[in-house]
Protein backbone atom coordinates (compact mmCIF):
# COMPACT_ATOMS: atom_id res chain seq x y z
CA UNK A 1 0.00 0.00 0.00
CA UNK A 2 1.37 3.49 -0.53
CA UNK A 3 0.67 6.51 1.25
CA UNK A 4 0.50 8.94 -1.51
CA UNK A 5 0.06 8.19 -5.67
CA UNK A 6 0.21 11.15 -7.34
CA UNK A 7 -0.26 10.93 -11.33
CA UNK A 8 0.26 13.67 -13.63
CA UNK A 9 0.26 16.37 -11.40
CA UNK A 10 0.36 19.88 -13.01
CA UNK A 11 -0.15 23.55 -11.90
CA UNK A 12 -0.33 26.72 -13.96
CA UNK A 13 -0.96 29.53 -11.37
CA UNK A 14 -3.63 32.42 -12.72
CA UNK A 15 -0.68 34.60 -13.81
CA UNK A 16 0.67 31.81 -16.22
CA UNK A 17 3.26 31.01 -13.87
CA UNK A 18 3.94 27.06 -14.57
CA UNK A 19 4.67 25.78 -11.36
CA UNK A 20 4.22 22.00 -11.64
CA UNK A 21 4.47 19.72 -14.53
CA UNK A 22 3.19 16.94 -15.09
CA UNK A 23 4.57 15.30 -12.03
CA UNK A 24 4.07 11.19 -11.21
CA UNK A 25 5.59 10.60 -7.87
CA UNK A 26 4.82 7.22 -5.52
CA UNK A 27 5.47 7.54 -1.31
CA UNK A 28 5.42 4.21 -0.33
CA UNK A 29 3.52 3.73 3.40
CA UNK A 30 6.16 4.04 6.30
CA UNK A 31 8.64 6.13 4.22
CA UNK A 32 10.75 8.94 5.23
CA UNK A 33 10.74 10.73 2.18
CA UNK A 34 12.55 14.06 0.94
CA UNK A 35 11.21 16.42 -1.47
CA UNK A 36 13.55 18.15 -2.66
CA UNK A 37 14.32 21.17 -5.12
CA UNK A 38 15.92 24.59 -5.76
CA UNK A 39 13.96 27.79 -4.81
CA UNK A 40 11.10 27.84 -7.08
CA UNK A 41 11.16 23.99 -8.23
CA UNK A 42 7.53 23.43 -6.84
CA UNK A 43 7.35 21.84 -3.75
CA UNK A 44 5.39 24.32 -1.80
CA UNK A 45 3.36 24.04 -4.99
CA UNK A 46 3.05 20.24 -4.38
CA UNK A 47 2.59 20.29 -0.77
CA UNK A 48 -0.01 22.88 -0.79
CA UNK A 49 -2.14 20.81 -3.16
CA UNK A 50 -1.43 18.08 -1.01
CA UNK A 51 -3.33 20.22 2.05
CA UNK A 52 -5.88 21.44 0.01
CA UNK A 53 -4.91 25.19 -0.15
CA UNK A 54 -3.95 24.73 -3.89
CA UNK A 55 -6.18 23.65 -6.55
CA UNK A 56 -3.86 21.31 -8.97
CA UNK A 57 -4.49 22.71 -12.79
CA UNK A 58 -4.58 18.20 -13.91
CA UNK A 59 -3.79 15.16 -12.60
CA UNK A 60 -4.92 12.80 -9.93
CA UNK A 61 -3.29 12.16 -6.25
CA UNK A 62 -4.51 8.76 -4.22
CA UNK A 63 -3.78 8.80 -0.63
CA UNK A 64 -3.67 5.32 0.73
CA UNK A 65 -6.28 4.49 -1.59
CA UNK A 66 -8.88 6.93 -1.42
CA UNK A 67 -8.90 9.76 -3.76
CA UNK A 68 -7.51 12.90 -2.07
CA UNK A 69 -10.13 15.29 -4.65
CA UNK A 70 -13.27 13.47 -3.81
CA UNK A 71 -12.66 11.72 -0.24
CA UNK A 72 -10.86 15.24 1.45
CA UNK A 73 -12.63 15.21 4.76
CA UNK A 74 -11.30 11.39 5.15
CA UNK A 75 -8.09 12.26 3.64
CA UNK A 76 -7.42 15.28 5.86
CA UNK A 77 -7.88 13.40 9.24
CA UNK A 78 -5.26 10.98 8.21
CA UNK A 79 -2.90 13.74 7.13
CA UNK A 80 -1.03 16.53 9.54
CA UNK A 81 0.93 19.15 7.28
CA UNK A 82 3.25 22.26 8.40
CA UNK A 83 2.95 24.95 6.12
CA UNK A 84 5.90 26.76 5.00
CA UNK A 85 4.40 29.73 5.76
CA UNK A 86 3.52 31.01 9.35
CA UNK A 87 0.50 32.07 10.29
CA UNK A 88 -1.39 31.75 13.37
CA UNK A 89 -3.78 34.33 15.39
CA UNK A 90 -1.53 36.39 17.76
CA UNK A 91 -3.27 36.09 20.66
CA UNK A 92 -3.64 33.12 21.38
CA UNK A 93 -0.99 30.81 23.39
CA UNK A 94 0.47 28.23 21.97
CA UNK A 95 -1.87 25.55 24.16
CA UNK A 96 -4.88 27.33 23.01
CA UNK A 97 -3.59 27.07 19.26
CA UNK A 98 -3.01 23.01 19.58
CA UNK A 99 -6.18 22.87 21.56
CA UNK A 100 -8.41 25.04 19.14
CA UNK A 101 -6.54 23.23 16.28
CA UNK A 102 -8.04 19.24 17.45
CA UNK A 103 -11.59 20.84 17.75
CA UNK A 104 -10.98 21.45 13.80
CA UNK A 105 -10.31 18.05 13.37
CA UNK A 106 -13.25 16.85 15.32
CA UNK A 107 -11.30 15.46 18.38
CA UNK A 108 -11.47 16.55 22.18
CA UNK A 109 -8.22 17.99 22.85
CA UNK A 110 -5.74 14.84 24.08
CA UNK A 111 -4.22 16.96 27.09
CA UNK A 112 -1.76 14.40 27.72
CA UNK A 113 -0.42 14.38 23.70
CA UNK A 114 -0.67 18.07 23.71
CA UNK A 115 1.62 17.93 27.24
CA UNK A 116 4.18 15.76 24.95
CA UNK A 117 4.11 17.79 22.17
CA UNK A 118 4.55 20.87 23.77
CA UNK A 119 7.63 19.16 25.99
CA UNK A 120 9.31 16.98 22.65
CA UNK A 121 9.09 20.67 20.46
CA UNK A 122 11.02 22.34 23.53
CA UNK A 123 7.33 24.75 23.88
CA UNK A 124 6.39 23.85 27.29
CA UNK A 125 7.99 27.16 28.92
CA UNK A 126 6.05 28.98 26.34
CA UNK A 127 3.14 27.33 26.49
CA UNK A 128 1.00 30.21 28.00
CA UNK A 129 2.84 32.93 25.93
CA UNK A 130 0.90 34.89 23.22
CA UNK A 131 1.77 33.58 19.89
CA UNK A 132 3.43 37.14 19.32
CA UNK A 133 5.53 36.82 21.40
CA UNK A 134 7.02 33.67 20.52
CA UNK A 135 10.53 33.53 18.53
CA UNK A 136 10.29 32.46 14.80
CA UNK A 137 12.04 29.32 15.72
CA UNK A 138 9.48 28.90 18.06
CA UNK A 139 6.38 29.04 16.11
CA UNK A 140 7.83 27.11 13.81
CA UNK A 141 8.24 24.37 15.66
CA UNK A 142 4.41 25.28 17.08
CA UNK A 143 3.34 24.66 13.32
CA UNK A 144 4.70 21.18 13.82
CA UNK A 145 3.08 20.68 17.28
CA UNK A 146 0.03 21.78 15.50
CA UNK A 147 0.17 19.54 12.47
CA UNK A 148 0.23 16.26 14.87
CA UNK A 149 -2.29 17.18 17.32
CA UNK A 150 -4.88 14.52 15.79
CA UNK A 151 -2.15 11.76 15.29
CA UNK A 152 -1.86 11.51 12.06
CA UNK A 153 -0.74 8.58 9.80
CA UNK A 154 1.08 10.95 7.03
CA UNK A 155 2.72 14.08 8.08
CA UNK A 156 4.12 16.51 5.48
CA UNK A 157 6.23 19.18 6.66
CA UNK A 158 7.43 22.14 4.12
CA UNK A 159 10.95 23.43 5.21
CA UNK A 160 9.68 22.25 9.08
CA UNK A 161 13.42 23.82 10.44
CA UNK A 162 14.04 26.62 8.61
CA UNK A 163 15.17 28.95 11.28
CA UNK A 164 15.47 26.84 14.09
CA UNK A 165 18.45 26.59 15.88
CA UNK A 166 21.14 23.56 15.48
CA UNK A 167 20.47 21.90 18.78
CA UNK A 168 16.19 21.82 18.16
CA UNK A 169 16.99 20.73 15.04
CA UNK A 170 18.32 17.88 16.04
CA UNK A 171 15.41 17.36 18.62
CA UNK A 172 12.63 17.77 16.09
CA UNK A 173 14.84 15.23 13.88
CA UNK A 174 14.50 12.87 16.45
CA UNK A 175 10.94 13.24 17.64
CA UNK A 176 10.27 12.72 13.18
CA UNK A 177 12.17 9.77 13.34
CA UNK A 178 10.52 8.15 16.24
CA UNK A 179 7.40 8.93 14.25
CA UNK A 180 8.36 7.33 11.20
CA UNK A 181 9.50 4.26 13.29
CA UNK A 182 6.29 3.74 14.86
CA UNK A 183 4.62 3.95 11.26
CA UNK A 184 4.17 7.56 10.16
CA UNK A 185 4.92 8.61 6.45
CA UNK A 186 6.54 11.59 6.30
CA UNK A 187 6.89 13.76 3.36
CA UNK A 188 9.45 16.45 3.92
CA UNK A 189 11.03 19.62 1.62
CA UNK A 190 14.30 20.77 3.16
CA UNK A 191 17.48 22.77 1.90
CA UNK A 192 19.39 20.91 4.72
CA UNK A 193 20.87 18.26 2.46
CA UNK A 194 23.20 16.75 4.44
CA UNK A 195 19.97 15.98 7.46
CA UNK A 196 17.85 15.09 4.27
CA UNK A 197 21.05 12.46 3.26
CA UNK A 198 21.21 11.33 7.08
CA UNK A 199 17.00 10.56 7.88
CA UNK A 200 15.33 10.06 5.00
CA UNK A 201 15.12 6.66 2.92
CA UNK A 202 13.36 8.00 -0.18
CA UNK A 203 14.21 11.08 -2.10
CA UNK A 204 12.58 13.19 -4.95
CA UNK A 205 14.38 16.24 -6.79
CA UNK A 206 12.11 18.43 -8.93
CA UNK A 207 12.94 22.00 -10.55
CA UNK A 208 11.16 23.81 -12.78
CA UNK A 209 8.04 21.83 -11.77
CA UNK A 210 9.82 19.14 -13.06
CA UNK A 211 10.63 15.19 -11.74
CA UNK A 212 14.45 14.85 -11.94
CA UNK A 213 14.56 11.98 -10.29
CA UNK A 214 12.69 9.50 -7.36
CA UNK A 215 13.83 6.71 -5.57
CA UNK A 216 14.86 5.07 -2.60
CA UNK A 217 18.47 7.58 -1.40
CA UNK A 218 20.34 4.53 -1.14
CA UNK A 219 19.90 3.78 -4.85
CA UNK A 220 20.60 6.99 -5.97
CA UNK A 221 23.43 7.28 -3.97
CA UNK A 222 25.07 4.19 -5.29
CA UNK A 223 23.95 5.16 -8.89
CA UNK A 224 24.68 8.44 -9.22
CA UNK A 225 26.92 9.63 -6.58
CA UNK A 226 31.03 9.17 -8.10
CA UNK A 227 34.21 9.09 -6.09
CA UNK A 228 37.17 11.09 -6.54
CA UNK A 229 40.94 10.70 -5.83
CA UNK A 230 42.81 14.08 -5.19
CA UNK A 231 46.35 14.04 -5.24
CA UNK A 232 48.21 16.71 -3.33
CA UNK A 233 51.32 18.20 -5.62
CA UNK A 234 51.56 21.21 -3.52
CA UNK A 235 50.66 23.18 -6.76
CA UNK A 236 48.75 23.57 -9.85
CA UNK A 237 49.29 21.02 -12.19
CA UNK A 238 48.63 21.96 -15.59
CA UNK A 239 47.67 18.84 -17.79
CA UNK A 240 48.54 18.59 -21.39
CA UNK A 241 47.08 16.54 -24.02
CA UNK A 242 48.77 13.79 -23.08
CA UNK A 243 48.22 13.39 -19.67
CA UNK A 244 44.42 13.45 -20.60
CA UNK A 245 45.17 10.85 -23.17
CA UNK A 246 47.02 8.38 -20.60
CA UNK A 247 44.44 9.11 -18.52
CA UNK A 248 41.62 8.92 -20.52
CA UNK A 249 38.47 7.45 -18.45
CA UNK A 250 39.83 8.74 -15.20
CA UNK A 251 38.51 12.29 -15.97
CA UNK A 252 41.72 13.92 -14.85
CA UNK A 253 40.89 17.82 -13.57
CA UNK A 254 43.56 20.35 -11.95
CA UNK A 255 42.54 21.85 -8.74
CA UNK A 256 44.94 25.07 -6.70
CA UNK A 257 47.35 22.09 -5.42
CA UNK A 258 47.16 19.04 -7.47
CA UNK A 259 45.46 16.76 -9.64
CA UNK A 260 41.93 15.13 -9.02
CA UNK A 261 40.68 11.96 -10.70
CA UNK A 262 37.68 10.06 -10.80
CA UNK A 263 37.30 6.63 -9.21
CA UNK A 264 35.57 3.52 -10.56
CA UNK A 265 34.61 0.31 -10.17
CA UNK A 266 36.45 -3.17 -12.21
CA UNK A 267 34.45 -5.66 -13.35
CA UNK A 268 34.41 -7.18 -10.13
CA UNK A 269 32.71 -5.02 -8.35
CA UNK A 270 36.34 -3.84 -6.48
CA UNK A 271 37.17 0.19 -6.19
CA UNK A 272 39.71 1.07 -9.03
CA UNK A 273 41.73 3.27 -6.29
CA UNK A 274 45.05 0.55 -6.70
CA UNK A 275 45.24 1.35 -10.05
CA UNK A 276 43.90 5.13 -10.20
CA UNK A 277 46.47 6.28 -8.08
CA UNK A 278 49.29 4.59 -9.60
CA UNK A 279 48.52 5.84 -13.08
CA UNK A 280 48.88 9.05 -11.71
CA UNK A 281 51.89 8.75 -10.12
CA UNK A 282 53.78 7.14 -12.90
CA UNK A 283 52.22 10.22 -14.64
CA UNK A 284 53.04 12.86 -11.95
CA UNK A 285 55.16 11.14 -9.23
CA UNK A 286 54.46 10.53 -5.77
CA UNK A 287 52.02 13.39 -4.25
CA UNK A 288 52.42 14.71 -1.03
CA UNK A 289 49.09 14.25 -0.04
CA UNK A 290 46.14 12.27 -1.12
CA UNK A 291 42.91 10.94 -0.37
CA UNK A 292 39.16 10.12 -1.37
CA UNK A 293 36.19 12.27 -1.53
CA UNK A 294 32.75 10.81 -2.47
CA UNK A 295 29.94 12.71 -3.63
CA UNK A 296 27.35 13.79 -0.83
CA UNK A 297 23.63 14.43 -1.72
CA UNK A 298 24.66 17.59 -1.96
CA UNK A 299 27.05 17.22 -4.51
CA UNK A 300 24.41 14.96 -6.35
CA UNK A 301 21.51 17.55 -6.29
CA UNK A 302 23.50 20.63 -7.45
CA UNK A 303 25.07 18.07 -10.43
CA UNK A 304 21.25 17.36 -11.35
CA UNK A 305 19.88 20.73 -10.83
CA UNK A 306 22.81 22.45 -12.27
CA UNK A 307 21.16 25.54 -14.50
CA UNK A 308 22.84 26.44 -17.54
CA UNK A 309 26.09 28.52 -17.45
CA UNK A 310 26.60 26.83 -13.43
CA UNK A 311 29.80 25.33 -12.24
CA UNK A 312 30.65 21.58 -12.78
CA UNK A 313 30.07 20.79 -9.28
CA UNK A 314 31.20 17.06 -9.11
CA UNK A 315 33.80 18.58 -10.91
CA UNK A 316 34.94 20.12 -8.09
CA UNK A 317 38.80 18.97 -6.44
CA UNK A 318 37.73 19.23 -2.97
CA UNK A 319 39.13 17.47 -0.40
N1 LIG B 1 0.34 32.02 -5.78
C1 LIG B 1 1.21 31.99 -6.80
N2 LIG B 1 0.93 32.66 -7.95
C2 LIG B 1 1.79 32.63 -8.99
N3 LIG B 1 2.94 31.96 -9.01
C3 LIG B 1 3.27 31.28 -7.90
C4 LIG B 1 2.43 31.26 -6.74
N4 LIG B 1 3.01 30.51 -5.78
C5 LIG B 1 4.17 30.06 -6.32
N5 LIG B 1 4.32 30.53 -7.59
C6 LIG B 1 5.44 30.22 -8.51
O1 LIG B 1 5.47 28.81 -8.71
C7 LIG B 1 6.81 28.35 -8.76
C8 LIG B 1 7.01 27.30 -7.69
O2 LIG B 1 6.92 27.91 -6.41
P1 LIG B 1 6.94 27.07 -5.06
O3 LIG B 1 6.61 27.98 -3.95
O4 LIG B 1 6.11 25.85 -5.24
O5 LIG B 1 8.51 26.66 -5.00
P2 LIG B 1 9.35 25.92 -3.86
O6 LIG B 1 10.02 24.76 -4.51
O7 LIG B 1 8.52 25.67 -2.69
O8 LIG B 1 10.47 27.02 -3.53
P3 LIG B 1 11.17 27.43 -2.10
O9 LIG B 1 12.33 26.48 -1.92
O10 LIG B 1 11.66 28.81 -2.38
O11 LIG B 1 10.16 27.37 -1.03
C9 LIG B 1 7.70 29.58 -8.62
O12 LIG B 1 8.05 30.01 -9.92
C10 LIG B 1 6.79 30.60 -7.95
O13 LIG B 1 7.16 31.91 -8.33
MG1 LIG C 1 8.57 26.30 -0.76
Amino acid sequence: MNAFEINGLSKVYENGNRALNDVSLTVPKGSFYALLGPNGAGKSTMINILADTVRPSSGTVSLLGHDLFNERNWCKRRMGVVPQEIAFDPFFTPREVLRFTSGLFGCKPDEAWLDELLDRLELTVHAGKKARQLSGGMRRRLLVAQALVHRPELVILDEPTAGVDVELRRKLWDFMRELNDAGTTILLTTHYLDEAEELCDHVAIIDHGALLTAQPMRALMRDIASSYLWLNYGQAVTLTDADHDALAGLEPRSSDEGVCLKLGRSENGDSTFHQTYQAAVARFGPPLDAGVRSEDLEDVFLRLTRRAGGDDAAAECKS
